[in-house]
């Protein structure tokens, strides 16, 4: 479960900053807001990277699919990025209301897609890519840089 377990914690760390941006919000302290909102957007969209480009097609090639649920992923992709920018937007105008209502949505969302990959799609990598394929995307996803 080599890709199950790193990818995991990368979605576990990324929940960190975005809770104590969240935080940081709610007590209007916004230069640690801005921070730790920073370190989320970089490593959710490095995340995301890894995922497009090292772990979805190696996932693809294996199932010989690219139209199933790694399509699924790459429009919610879309859709987090989208409100990465209106999130940012709220810190820029320091609109705390606007922060808190799309920092909900935004959980919603990450939540229901990070299960998704967790249960199903990172599951199935584990399960289905040969243990040389593995060590090789793993090996690839580590070295990818936003
Ligand atoms: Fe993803
Ligand atoms: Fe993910």
């Amino acid at each position: 479960m080599i890709i199950s377990q790193y990818m995991k914690n990368e979605h576990r760390k990324c929940d960190t900053f975005f809770a104590k941006a969240e935080e940081a919000v709610a007590r209007g302290d916004w230069e640690v807001a801005e921070e730790e909102f920073l370190t989320f957007s970089n490593e959710t969209l490095t995340h995301f990277k890894k995922e497009e480009e090292e772990l979805f097609p190696a996932f693809e090639a294996q199932t010989g699919s690219s139209e199933g649920p790694t399509q699924v992923m790459r429009y919610e992709h879309e859709q987090v990025k989208g409100l990465i920018g209106k999130l940012a937007e709220a810190l820029e105008n320091q609109d705390k209301d606007a922060y808190l209502s799309l920092a909900e949505s935004m959980m919603i969302l990450l939540q229901q897609h990070n299960m998704k990959e967790e249960q199903m799609l990172y599951a199935m990598c584990d399960r289905v890519l040969p243990p040389e394929t593995k060590e090789c995307t793993l090996e690839a996803m580590k070295k990818v840089k936003f």
